[in-house]
């Protein structure tokens, strides 16, 4: 069942890398505040941090918001590669993350949650990754699917496509996960 999910998953991202359509421009944490720090993975060599961000999209006005907690978990996303080519991620470094993602979620637990207007942001070496709630409620979602989407945007959003990293974009807007270069 999880394999068939992930490969529906991957076949989606797959079709949409071909439609690539979209524009996109990286999102920057503006006015950054650290709201917690912890290191993740085996060794411990992932930096994770909770942030604050000034100028967080939301995509569905936020004081409408209902105070529930939804599971975003296997949802579909849209990947849009940043353009143009040069200075991306190392893929070996955003592995280390996918694979840090991995182990936690075998280790401390299959699901995490975000918070309405705190990201989640992970480090490795020259790879960044973000996991941006846009949504009025909180989000849980899993460490699997955020190791497939780490791996797969760092990898096929490289030089020889035009780009520099890139995002998956629910297709509802909720969520994204962005892949950038530290
Ligand atoms: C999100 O979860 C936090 C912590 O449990 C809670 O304080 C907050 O009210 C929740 N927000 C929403 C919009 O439900």
């Amino acid at each position: 069942m999880k394999v068939l999910a992930l490969a529906s998953i991957l076949s989606t991202f797959a079709v949409e890398v071909l439609a690539m359509a979209l524009p996109s421009t990286p999102f920057v944490c503006v006015n950054e505040e650290v709201l917690a720090t912890y290191p993740i993975g085996k060794n411990k060599e992932v930096q994770a941090r909770v942030l604050s961000c000034s100028d967080l999209p939301n995509v569905m006005g936020r004081s409408a918001g209902q105070k529930r907690q939804t599971n975003v978990c296997g949802n579909a996303c849209t990947t849009n590669c940043f353009s143009p080519a040069g200075g991306g991620p190392n893929p070996n470094d955003c592995q280390v993350i996918a694979d840090a993602l991995l182990y936690d979620s075998q280790n401390i637990g299959a699901l995490f949650n975000i918070f309405v207007g705190s990201p989640i942001y992970m480090q490795y070496a020259s790879c960044e990754t973000f996991f941006v709630n846009q949504a009025s409620y909180n989000e849980t979602y899993c460490r699997t699917d955020w190791s497939s989407i780490v791996s797969y945007v760092a990898t096929n959003c490289q030089s020889q496509q035009n780009a520099h990293g890139g995002n998956c974009v629910a297709s509802d807007q909720t969520w994204f996960i962005q892949v950038q270069t530290s």
